[in-house]
């Protein structure tokens, strides 16, 4: 990994590039991906199919020069594995058959054989860990706590999240105990992640950005840092760095330099927050993921990506002294099913080529 652009510009070394791959880069835009799922049945069969989810991760190396692989999964399998019953509904998303509610419920989420049900997890990250090029880095991931606890809470995506609202505001010891269980079924599987070879781990904290910000630092990032202070001292690979930890609080933008005070090594941001203005706020406490709104991919056409990338790398450039080092090109959430495969490539070149040329 000594050759990773990747890690190099997480470390702030030298790079000869800006480093770019997207949340969701293996998914419904593809064709490839969606002839692959359709011969699977359900999408979390898929998930659990460590041949078939290697060949999704890959699929987009495949097409496009990405700086990294994600690892293909959902956030959603941890609640499974707790013994949620949990099915992906055509066109509607994710649905637990029975959601929590009630403290008895807490209490029968099972933790003792996480790792155990997780596994092939695990096998999907050694198969890609074959398979990669050596210098590309494989990147697993976890939800984190407050957010699986909302979809736990609520059954289903939700609009207001008022059932996890009535527990906060209701009765917060309680969410406080499913939160500190959900903390260390995650600090295991992450550790197991690391140990199976992934390079680099991202927390996707997609719901904190509903919370006050009393709230948010009570019940996600007092979490969020119980966990990155526990993974383990691991280092990558021939270097003598440790595993970088990605934490993204969609929404987060306010709390930035809260979120670099927990350890995190690289802050996600979504498309609402000035990256420039970011990167000075920040200096060298963090390097930042993100920025480009998805939408812009989806719907906009060559020209409108071209613009507001180069505003992105443009301000992060002049805000870091004239050095691209630190960044790491990303949307600021998944991309959409809608996006033309063709604008991605056409995205990762020019973010690529953008050194060159300034
Ligand atoms: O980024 C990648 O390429 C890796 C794979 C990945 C998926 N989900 C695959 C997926 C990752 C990192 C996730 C994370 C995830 N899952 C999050 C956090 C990031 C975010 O989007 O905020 C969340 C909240 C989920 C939960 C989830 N999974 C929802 C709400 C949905 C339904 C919405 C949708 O896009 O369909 C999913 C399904 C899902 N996860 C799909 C994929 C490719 C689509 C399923 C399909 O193929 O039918």
């Amino acid at each position: 990994m000594n050759n990773s652009i990747l890690l190099n510009s997480i470390y702030h070394k030298p790079i000869p590039h800006t480093p770019v791959w997207f949340m969701r880069q293996a998914g419904r835009y593809l064709p490839e991906y969606r002839k692959l799922r359709e011969g699977c049945g359900s999408f979390l069969n898929l998930c659990k199919n460590p041949e078939l989810a290697t060949q999704v991760t890959l699929q987009p190396l495949q097409r496009f020069s990405l700086d990294a692989a994600i690892m293909f999964s959902d956030i959603l399998v941890v609640p499974e594995a707790m013994g949620m019953e949990l099915n992906f509904i055509e066109n509607e998303g994710p649905k637990f058959t029975h959601k929590i509610g009630s403290p008895q419920d807490i209490i029968n989420l099972d933790i003792s054989e996480i790792a155990q049900r997780l596994n092939y997890v695990f096998e999907i990250i050694k198969n890609c860990k074959k398979e990669l090029k050596p210098d590309t880095p494989l990147i697993g991931f976890s939800g984190s706590p407050f957010t699986l606890a909302c979809y736990m809470l609520e059954g289903s995506s939700s609009k207001n999240y008022l059932h996890t609202k009535q527990w906060m505001y209701n009765h917060p010891e309680l969410l406080h105990q499913l939160l500190d269980k959900l903390t260390q079924a995650i600090i295991i599987y992450l550790t197991a992640q690391i140990n199976a070879g992934v390079d680099v781990v991202m927390l996707f904290d997609s719901w904190g950005g509903i919370l006050t910000e009393q709230a948010y630092i009570e019940f996600s990032l007092t979490y969020l840092h119980k966990i990155i202070a526990a993974l383990p001292k691991a280092k990558t690979p021939n270097t003598q760095q440790l595993i970088p930890k990605i934490v993204f609080t969609k929404g987060g933008g306010i709390w930035l330099d809260k979120i670099s005070n927990i350890g995190a090594d690289v802050i996600g941001l979504d498309w609402t927050i000035n990256i420039g203005q970011a990167k000075s706020m920040l200096g060298q406490k963090a390097a930042l993921q993100g920025n480009l709104d998805p939408a812009i991919l989806a719907v906009g056409d060559k020209n409108a990506i071209r613009q507001d990338a180069l505003r992105i790398l443009n301000a992060y450039k002049t805000a870091n002294n004239g050095s691209i080092s630190g960044h790491v090109f990303n949307l600021g959430h998944g991309i959409l099913p809608v996006t033309n495969p063709d604008h991605v490539a056409y995205l990762v070149d020019l973010v690529h080529e953008f050194n060159l040329t300034t």
